[in-house]
């Protein structure tokens, strides 16, 4: 293999004064050096154009697409169409998973009480029209209910020590037609149930200020009377689907078995446009599958969009356990692209599950080395599509920009926080990473085996909220 050469980047030395007459060098120790950008780097780079990419961030990020609903169904069928129209044969890989759609309307009323109250919902919570006495019942745990009777009764509990649902399914079993959890700290209360549960009594959250407010008058002898009413939620078996268009090698004769997975995921969630989170990871998977198309490679290129990630990656699990014990071993690299779009994150970075390099931060970090003469560092994290690869021993990335950006699963998360300079320099340091395992002439580095590894709940989500 040739040794690189390396290049002093005259150019970026080069800083003009305010009045634009004088030339003023950098200290040489601030030179960067910069390796020569390959013929073949050339042959991609040149090829990408960020241009694209926004335009689809900008159709597809119009709305939320939460998993399993009509929405995502219309941005699988859109991506399915684009990669067809670059001439790829694409498949759509259904799941089902169980959902929850949240309620259309909830309310609590307190006879007695003249403020007004603002609840909101768990995830999970049922359905139902209740009422009852309002009874205070402290923490809600087994043993500071054991013998009370909540009959009838709607449950005040305070939020800590046990999860929602324990509290939830405590009050139930004493009788209880209804629970109001209030928060334990400043701010609104959002939480989740966990899973459906049949036993579960409507149940809603209120935040501090409101749950002490109800508990001073219930503490001064008042009897209030609690009304809760839920309409609209919905728990049960949804269909998401996965995305994949695939590029066989070139030439039968002189292809290898290998395959590279390039992947995003296309869900977002509720209430968020997610132009960053994840239309950015999935315009940048069809541009690159467009630049790809007509490139002769000697290994197989998957370009694929996962479903359902924002509920627990249930897409790229389901693609990773429908592929047989073959298909994995000859998987040597999955690049996935999550939030690489923002014009108010930080800089690029890598993730990798164990923290450790890998064929493709190797490929990454020499090809953003060639572009931009810096390598992109690698971390460690899960919380994406990569995760499941790393865990069937493949090598994987998250290419993210760091630190992340403060419209992050917000309605704020829209096309005008998107940097096309941003999204150019990702699309380019992946491209050139594939292109230089996936070309004929190959002399990147060999992959390695890497050692099974399952990914701890921390790794996958962030810290349950109780
Ligand atoms: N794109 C995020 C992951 C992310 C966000 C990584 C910020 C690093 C910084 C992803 O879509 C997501 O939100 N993941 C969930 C976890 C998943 C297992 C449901 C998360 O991080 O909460
Ligand atoms: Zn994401």
């Amino acid at each position: 293999m040739k040794k690189p050469i390396l290049k002093v980047a005259l150019a970026s030395a080069l800083v003009f004064g305010a009045i634009g007459t004088q030339a003023v060098f950098a200290h040489p120790a601030d030179v960067k050096q910069t390796l020569p950008v390959k013929v073949f780097d050339k042959k991609i780079v040149n090829e990408i154009n960020a241009e694209n990419i926004y335009n689809n961030i900008d159709y597809l990020s119009q709305n939320p697409r939460v998993a399993g609903t009509e929405s995502e169904f219309n941005a699988v069928q859109y991506i399915k169409s684009q990669f067809e129209s670059y001439g790829y044969e694409t498949e759509i890989q259904p799941f089902t998973f169980y959902g929850y759609t949240p309620p259309s309307s909830m309310e609590v009323t307190i006879d007695g009480y003249e403020g007004e109250l603002q609840p909101r919902s768990f995830t999970y919570s049922v359905n139902g029209d209740v009422s009852g006495e309002l009874m205070y019942a402290g923490l809600g745990t087994a043993d500071e209910l054991e013998g009370a009777d909540l009959t009838g009764k709607v449950a005040l509990i305070q939020r800590g020590s046990i999860s929602f649902a324990e509290k939830v399914l405590n009050a139930a079993e004493k009788g209880a037609a209804g629970v109001i959890i209030f928060n334990n700290a400043d701010g609104p209360l959002s939480g989740t149930l966990g899973a459906h549960n049949e036993e579960y009594v409507p149940a809603l959250a209120l935040s501090k200020a409101e749950g002490e407010a109800l508990l001073a008058l219930l503490e001064s002898g008042e009897d209030l009377t609690a009304s809760l009413t839920i309409e609209g939620a919905d728990a049960g078996e949804r269909v998401s689907h996965n995305v994949i268009a695939t590029k066989k090698p070139t030439n039968k004769k002189k292809a290898n078995d290998d395959i590279i997975v390039v992947g995003s995921h296309h869900d977002s969630v509720a209430g968020a446009p997610g132009a960053n989170d994840d239309a950015s990871g999935t315009a940048m998977t069809l541009e690159l599958a467009r630049v790809f198309k007509d490139i002769p490679t000697d290994t197989e290129i998957r370009f694929m969009t996962f479903g359902a990630e924002e509920l627990g990656l249930i897409g790229s699990f389901h693609y990773v356990d429908s592929l047989s014990e073959d298909e994995i071993s000859r998987t040597i690299a999955n690049f996935n692209l999550d939030m690489v779009g923002s014009k108010d994150a930080g800089d690029l970075v890598m993730w990798t599950l164990d923290g450790e390099e890998n064929l493709v931060t190797e490929l990454s970090q020499a090809s953003s080395e060639r572009l931009n003469g810096d390598p992109t560092p690698v971390y460690q994290g899960g919380r994406s599509d990569h995760v499941p690869f790393a865990e069937a021993g493949i090598p994987a990335a998250l290419f993210i920009h760091s630190p992340t950006e403060p419209w992050y699963h917000s309605p704020e998360d829209t096309i005008d926080k998107i940097s096309k300079e941003k999204l150019q320099d990702v699309a380019e340091i992946v491209g050139a990473a594939i292109y230089d395992k996936a070309r004929f002439d190959n002399m990147g580095p060999k992959p390695k085996k890497q050692h099974k590894m399952k990914a701890t709940p921390e790794m996958i989500y962030e810290e349950q909220v109780k």
